[in-house]
């Protein structure tokens, strides 16, 4: 990719975002904070996190799985979707990403709506299965991308008929039609996609997104009825 396509791009980003997705308080604080603690600034952008919260808008989710919190900002977006009485449960390895993370909730007035739960996904999510809790309406699956695969397996588990999930980062610069590419990210998002190809019970697409972080997609998995 140029480097005047991805100036087009971040332009392009700008735009629409200023229009569609202007940020406020709560998600500039919590910027600001990822920002000042060093945390990777790999959270989705304003308009990726404006289509989640669409997306959980669309399927009237109430109960929403996030694997991969970070500082919170994609939870940001995802909780002003639900309803009073709704709920996510988001999970997070790191206890610092989960600390600031809270800290970010907390100062948005949500903190009541989201569970954090710390430790490796795999872990919380065997025991979300083993607490035998309701099925989620809606997931979102952005934490290490050698997990996808196991993630998918755990998410049909809670899942039921009508759940939308959906993965972040399955282009990842077009590395994803790599077949021999040794990066177990890439290895993890192609897996992914031939688990999801094959799975009988979902209804699933991918879609390219550019923007001012770059060239990647997500993919869209429908839990069918
Ligand atoms: N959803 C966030 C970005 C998540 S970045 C947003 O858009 O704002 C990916 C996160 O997954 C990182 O915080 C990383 O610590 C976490 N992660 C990595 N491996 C993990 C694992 N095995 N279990 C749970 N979380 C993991
Ligand atoms: C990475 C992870 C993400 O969730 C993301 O949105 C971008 C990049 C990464 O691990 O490189
Ligand atoms: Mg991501």
């Amino acid at each position: 990719m140029t480097k005047a396509a991805q100036k087009v791009w971040a332009n392009v980003d700008r735009y629409f975002g200023e229009k569609l997705a202007p940020s406020d308080p709560a998600l500039d604080a919590a910027l600001a904070a990822n920002r000042k603690a060093k945390l990777p600034a790999i959270d989705v952008t304003p308009l990726q996190g404006k289509f989640l919260e669409l997306l959980v808008r669309i399927s009237s989710a109430r109960r929403v799985l996030e694997i991969g919190t970070l500082g919170g900002y994609s939870t940001l977006w995802l909780v002003r979707a639900l309803p009073q009485d709704g709920h996510i449960v988001s999970l997070e390895l790191d206890p610092r990403h989960a600390e600031i993370a809270r800290a970010n909730l907390q100062n948005a007035g949500v903190s009541d709506r989201v569970d954090i739960r710390v430790g490796p996904a795999t872990e919380s999510l065997q025991a979300l299965v083993t607490e035998s809790v309701a099925p989620f309406d809606f997931i979102f699956i952005d934490a290490d991308k050698a997990g996808y695969p196991d993630y998918l397996g755990w998410s049909l588990k809670l899942s039921c008929p009508g759940t939308l999930i959906v993965a972040d980062n399955v282009v990842r610069d077009g590395k994803v039609i790599e077949p021999d590419n040794p990066d177990p990210n890439i290895q993890g998002v192609r897996r992914f996609t031939d688990l999801v190809a094959a799975e009988p019970r979902v209804s699933a697409t991918a879609l390219q997104t550019v923007g001012s972080k770059g060239y990647d997609g997500f993919s869209l998995a429908v839990v069918l009825r």
